[in-house]
This record gives C-alpha cells, sequence and structure tokens, in this order.
C-alpha cells in the first residue's frame, strides 16, 4: 500500500519540481531608447532619470523585477529581468512613456539565473570603462543603436561590475532575499519535497 501510494506521488513531485523551474523562468530584455528631455551639462544625476529610478524602484520592487539602467548621450539603454508576464507589462507602460521615443529592443531571452539579481534598478552613469569601449569600436558617441550582440554583452558585463553611485540599502534587501530563493533552487526544491513528504505522512497517520 505504502508503495502505491509512493508510486501515486512521484506524478505530483515532479510537477512540483517542474512548477518550481516554470516559475522562475527568467526573461532579460535590452533595450535602447532616445531621452525627449534635454539633460543640463552639469555634474550628478539628471532630475528625469533621477525620477525615473525612484518610479522603477518602487515599482519594480513590487513586481520582483529588476535590472539596471545606463543614461548616456541622451540614450537610454535598460536591461529588464523577471518574470514574463510582469515584464511584458512593465515594458508596455515604459514604452509608451513620454520622457524617451525611438524605443528598439536589442535582445530578449530567456536566461538561467538574473545578472542584475539584488537591484530592482541599477543605476550606472555614463562611464569610463565604456567609453573606452567605444573608442576600440571606433565609435566616439553612446549610441545603443549601432550595438551588435558581442557589444551589448561588453556593456551589460561593464554594468554588472560598475558601482551605483545612487545605491542604497532599501533597495537592494528585498530582491537580495529573493534573488538568493531565486538561485538557490536546489534549496527551494528540497523545501518543496519535504513539505509534500510531510503532508502525506500527515494523511496517512
Ligand atoms: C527609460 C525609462 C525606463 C523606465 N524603467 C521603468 C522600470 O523599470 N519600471 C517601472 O515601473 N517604470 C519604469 N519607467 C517609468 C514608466 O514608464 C512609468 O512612468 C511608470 O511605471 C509609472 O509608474 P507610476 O504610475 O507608479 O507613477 C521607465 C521610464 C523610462 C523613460
Amino acid at each position: 500500500m505504502i508503495l502505491c501510494a509512493a508510486t501515486n506521488c512521484i506524478p505530483i513531485i515532479i510537477l512540483n519540481l517542474r512548477s518550481i523551474e516554470y516559475m522562475s523562468e527568467i526573461i532579460q530584455l535590452v533595450y535602447a531608447s532616445r531621452a525627449t528631455f534635454e539633460s543640463p551639462n552639469r555634474a550628478g544625476i539628471d532630475l528625469n532619470v533621477a525620477r525615473i529610478l525612484m518610479q522603477s524602484r518602487r515599482n519594480n520592487i513590487k513586481l520582483n523585477l529588476g535590472g539596471v539602467l545606463y543614461y548616456g548621450d541622451s540614450c537610454f539603454f535598460q536591461c529588464l529581468e523577471g518574470e514574463k508576464e510582469p515584464l511584458e507589462a512593465t515594458f508596455d507602460i515604459i514604452k509608451h512613456d513620454p520622457r524617451h521615443s525611438d524605443i528598439k529592443v536589442l535582445m530578449r531571452s530567456t536566461v538561467p539565473e538574473r545578472t542584475f539579481g539584488v537591484w530592482s534598478m541599477k543605476y550606472v552613469p555614463a562611464q569610463a570603462d565604456i567609453k573606452r569601449l567605444l573608442q576600440t569600436k571606433g565609435l566616439e558617441r553612446f549610441d545603443p543603436y549601432q550595438f551588435d550582440t558581442a557589444t551589448i554583452e561588453q556593456i551589460l558585463g561593464i554594468l554588472t561590475n560598475a558601482a551605483d553611485p545612487t545605491k542604497g540599502a532599501s533597495h537592494i534587501t528585498h530582491n537580495a532575499i529573493l534573488h538568493f530563493l531565486e538561485t538557490n533552487k536546489i534549496i527551494a526544491s528540497l523545501v518543496g519535497l519535504a513539505i509534500i513528504i510531510g503532508l502525506m505522512v500527515l494523511w496517512w497517520l
């Protein structure tokens, strides 16, 4: 009887493990756009960009979205990461934002894990490292519309390692916990399995 019950439970366990995997399917979307506002030539973060960042962090944290935003030469380069549904819904809102135009999707793929896991939206201002990379490719300005896949990946690499001058603890903590759970799928699966076995034992008693 125990063997029979255990056999019946195997498909349930497999389904459960699959659903954990499905739940954590992560989409990474990278796009470019042009700011429709003028940025005064002074040091520090542009007020428009600061507002965008504030909104992004407030909203993304609720939807378990994350990523990075780069702003240089009046162009945005944003990488958004998260589950498909909230990500596409948010991107739909972003596309209609009058603060930018000429939105062009540069990359959209399913990734095994987030690159900017702990960030609801990391911000990296114009960077010497990026200027150097562009120079090696004969590009004088930050013009993401010209980037090939290799350049996009190199830029993402630089943004991963760059510091965020607006970094604060509050927007990191929540995402850091989610990131831990997401990247520790084995632990999450074992907890799921333990719960199922516990329920089975309770049912038999
Ligand atoms: C370049 C750019 C990037 C943006 N990124 C995000 C984002 O990651 N998440 C988000 O919720 N809103 C983002 N926004 C803002 C949205 O377009 C929209 O203004 C905002 O989600 C509205 O939120 P609210 O109704 O809570 O004010 C971005 C806007 C721009 C121009």
